[in-house]
């Protein structure tokens, strides 16, 4: 087997690393122990996680610049308390550094010694089986002694942000994944059209009845959007379209696109400049089964304008006229 490394992503710095992971959410879990002088103590963690069902075994793990689990440590075993929703708090006192980090968390004492936060989702009573270096973390695997769940919805921690995790709505047929396939179908089908003037898949995408409102509030039909497009060829060339952001919602799709293009014919009664234009727009588009019934088009004609370097000769032409 051959492994393939792609270049682009061979470079990478340990912030590049920090904002990927950022995107997988987390639970927010407080690891608490006592301490030798019999003091409750603690740390969060993003990586706790089942490990083994036979024998019952959780991990996480913890850097090596660690205060708190050095001491948690020492007398081998803690408490994984996942944290609920609305224990932002609890979050925020022991997931950074401090001298009495429960100064103002209640807690009561699991059947094996070690502290509980109450009103978290669940609780993981574990005895510290083995600990591993890995680079600047040490993983830990705990051996569970009792497990107890609550009535909560975790603590979730994603994109640098703490939220709740409620009960996820499933992906059926007809509602998320069939409007997606709409947004892939539409976009494919309008860059096909715009970027390469082949209208053929947006045709048989449209309705009989398809309209297409300007900014002034103009319509068009579809045989004039049709002549639109045809127009924007015959003037340019080297077009380049791409989609920037694509979203969906409801019935409604829309399109952040940036056109690109050499302007080589006559357009807006400008012979052509031969400069490259840049056209930044959007488009929302209405869909009714299966097929978009009205557009709403947004661009600012000035961009074009500017780009051909002949918006100083627009401006004179309006005001001799
Ligand atoms: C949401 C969240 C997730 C975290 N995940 C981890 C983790 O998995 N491992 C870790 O070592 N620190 C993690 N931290 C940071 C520690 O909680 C923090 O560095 C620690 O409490 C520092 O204090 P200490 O020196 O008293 O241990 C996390 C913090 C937050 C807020």
């Amino acid at each position: 087997m051959t492994a393939m490394t792609d270049k682009a992503t061979s470079a990478f710095t340990a912030d590049d690393q920090r904002k990927l992971f950022s995107l997988l959410p987390t639970g927010v879990v407080a690891i608490t122990g006592m301490t030798a002088d019999n003091k409750p103590s603690g740390l969060i963690v993003g990586t706790f996680q089942s490990l083994s069902l036979d024998p019952p075994l959780v991990t996480f793990s913890v850097g090596k610049g660690s205060s708190t689990w050095p001491a948690l440590r020492a007398q081998g075993k803690f408490t994984a308390n996942i944290l609920a929703s609305d224990q932002n708090d609890v979050c925020s006192a022991l997931g950074k550094k401090g001298d009495d980090k429960f100064k103002n968390i209640d807690y009561r004492l699991s059947a094996i010694g070690t502290p509980r936060i109450p009103n978290a989702t669940a609780w993981v009573d574990c005895h510290v089986r083995s600990e591993v270096v890995a680079g600047d973390h040490f993983v830990i695997v705990g051996s569970i002694a009792r497990i107890e769940t609550g009535f909560k919805h975790a603590l979730v921690f994603s994109e640098g942000k703490l939220g709740a995790c409620t009960t996820l709505e499933p992906q059926t047929k007809t509602s998320t994944s069939k409007r997606q396939e709409m947004l892939s179908r539409i976009s494919d089908a309008w860059m096909r059209a715009w970027g390469k003037g082949e209208t053929k898949a947006f045709e048989e995408l449209v309705s009989k009845n398809y309209v297409r409102h300007s900014k002034s509030g103009d319509t068009v039909s579809l045989p004039e959007m049709l002549k639109q497009i045809e127009d924007s060829h015959s003037a340019f060339g080297e077009f380049n379209v791409d989609i920037l952001h694509a979203i969906d919602e409801g019935d409604f799709v829309a399109l952040h696109w940036r056109t690109q293009a050499k302007h080589t014919g006559t357009f807006m009664d400008v012979p052509a400049t031969q400069r490259e234009v840049t056209v930044h727009g959007a488009s929302f588009m209405r869909h009714r089964d299966g097929q978009i019934v009205e557009e709403w088009v947004v661009w600012d004609p000035r961009e074009l304008l500017a780009s051909m370097e002949i918006w100083h000769l627009g401006d004179q032409k309006r005001m001799s006229a």
